[in-house]
């Protein structure tokens, strides 16, 4: 199950990568916003970082203008990898080597056929746990977050 949010710069991504999801039978649960109308990008966020830091959701997907709001938001909440990204490189590296856990994107820097390709790769591209420098940067960055970082 993916939680999708975004703020009005985002939501004409979010639209195409609805049609995505709804085209590959992919279940969401859209947490907004729903038109154009100028909203405050950190509720969508939280509201969908919260949804896949507590387990209720696999992976999340915020838009925004840039993206970049709204990853920083998102990032806030524990447990959460929300990772900006602009090329197809990055959605693949960010989920073997980050294990991102949201993946964001801007409407105004993306294309929209762009978007669906990003989230075609993140939504199909393990982590790789088996690369043991991967876990533990992956745990270097929840010591940064629990205050126990001590490298
Ligand atoms: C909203 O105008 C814009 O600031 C927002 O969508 C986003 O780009 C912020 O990072």
């Amino acid at each position: 199950m993916i939680a999708l949010g975004c703020d009005h710069g985002g939501i004409n991504l979010k639209r195409e990568i609805i049609k995505y999801l709804d085209s590959k039978g992919i279940e969401y649960y859209d947490f907004g916003c729903y038109s154009e109308e100028s909203v405050d990008y950190p509720i969508y966020a939280y509201k969908v970082a919260k949804a896949v830091a507590g387990g209720e959701f696999e992976k999340g997907i915020l838009c925004c203008g840039t993206g970049i709001g709204i990853s920083i938001a998102a990032n806030k909440v524990k447990g959460i990898r929300a990772a900006v990204v602009s090329n197809e490189f990055g959605a693949e590296m960010t989920r073997r080597h980050n294990n991102a856990n949201i993946l964001c994107m801007g409407g105004r820097v993306t294309s929209e056929k762009d978007a669906v390709k990003f989230t075609d790769i993140f939504l199909n591209t393990p982590y790789s746990s088996d690369e043991n420098r991967h876990i533990r940067r992956i745990k270097m960055i929840s010591d940064i977050e629990n205050g126990s970082f001590d490298y």
